[in-house]
């Protein structure tokens, strides 16, 4: 595995995997991370990985996308763990750009995917997705894969990223991979770590709550009841509930269409600590 720090070693790396007349002909699928691996990624890494294309993972803590009261000082960084990880996992390369290399001084741009931003957590962060539209779209001219992979826990932002590289042309196949779960649901995200003996225990209210909601619904009783009981079952658990929605899975729009696939959105704190958890809600004959 590669280990790679600047653009022009990056780029005469990819250069090299994709040169058919010395052996290579791959196709590029790329994993953007902020590091602190878990399962997760490394669900998103096995994702990539088929015959004839090489898996190039980014590690970079990205200002852009936190917001002055939000944790990008305590972010949990673990270089040398992520690092072995991602070789255990078969990822042929790692792009680790220092954070001077994507925002000199005098970097100025900034990428703003409007409409399915600006709701759920772009409400509670603002800011948040700009900078995650910046940085991924850096990314994706710096790598320039072939398909790129997100992890369906943080849903909003995958639908932020397909618009954007639907908008931009980026001609870059985006894949959404299933969330990957605690043995008691909790969804895994590199936030957990931040959680105690007790505030993990009362997590798995977040995964529960969205089950019997997301049920509820799809059987047909009233979404408005289900989403309150689920707000008041995190309240009750110790949770300062953000938000807990129902939205079209594809607009992110208030999801009141029963025939299209809808989503169930939430975000609560425990403590100091944001989570983020989504469910499927699949159209009645489908379900
Ligand atoms: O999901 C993440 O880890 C980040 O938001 C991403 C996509 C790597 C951009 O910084």
């Amino acid at each position: 595995m590669q280990t790679i720090r600047t653009l022009e070693a990056l780029r005469s790396g990819i250069a090299e995997f994709r040169d058919a007349e010395n052996g290579g002909g791959a196709a590029i699928a790329l994993v953007p991370t902020m590091g602190a691996l878990h399962a997760g990624h490394i669900a998103l890494i096995e994702a990539a990985k088929r015959p004839g294309r090489k898996v190039v993972a980014s590690i970079f803590v990205n200002p852009k996308q936190f917001g002055p009261n939000e944790d990008l000082s305590r972010y949990p960084r673990k270089e040398t763990a992520d690092l072995a990880m991602l070789k255990a996992a078969g990822c042929d390369l790692v792009w680790l750009p220092p954070v001077e290399a994507m925002y000199p001084a005098d970097f100025a741009t900034n990428i703003s995917v409007s409409g399915i931003s600006d709701g759920l957590d772009g409400a509670a962060r603002p800011g948040h997705f700009d900078g995650v539209a910046t940085v991924v779209a850096k990314l994706f001219n710096q790598v320039r894969p072939d398909l790129a992979l997100f992890g369906e826990k943080d849903f909003q932002q995958l639908a932020v990223i397909r618009r954007m590289v639907a908008d931009l042309d980026f001609g870059i196949e985006i894949q959404g991979v299933p969330t990957q779960r605690d043995d008691d649901g909790l969804a895994l995200s590199s936030r957990n770590v931040y959680l105690d003996a007790e505030q993990r225990a009362a997590a798995v209210a977040l995964p529960r709550a969205l089950g019997v909601a997301a049920k509820a619904i799809t059987r047909g009783d009233d979404p408005e009841t289900a989403l309150d009981a689920a707000r008041d079952t995190l309240t009750a658990a110790g949770f300062a509930v953000d938000y807990v929605e129902l939205v079209d899975a594809e607009t992110l729009t208030p999801g009141s269409d029963a025939r299209r696939e809808r989503r169930l959105l939430a975000a609560a704190r425990l403590g100091n600590t944001r989570l983020i958890d989504n469910l499927a809600v699949l159209p009645a004959e489908d379900a």
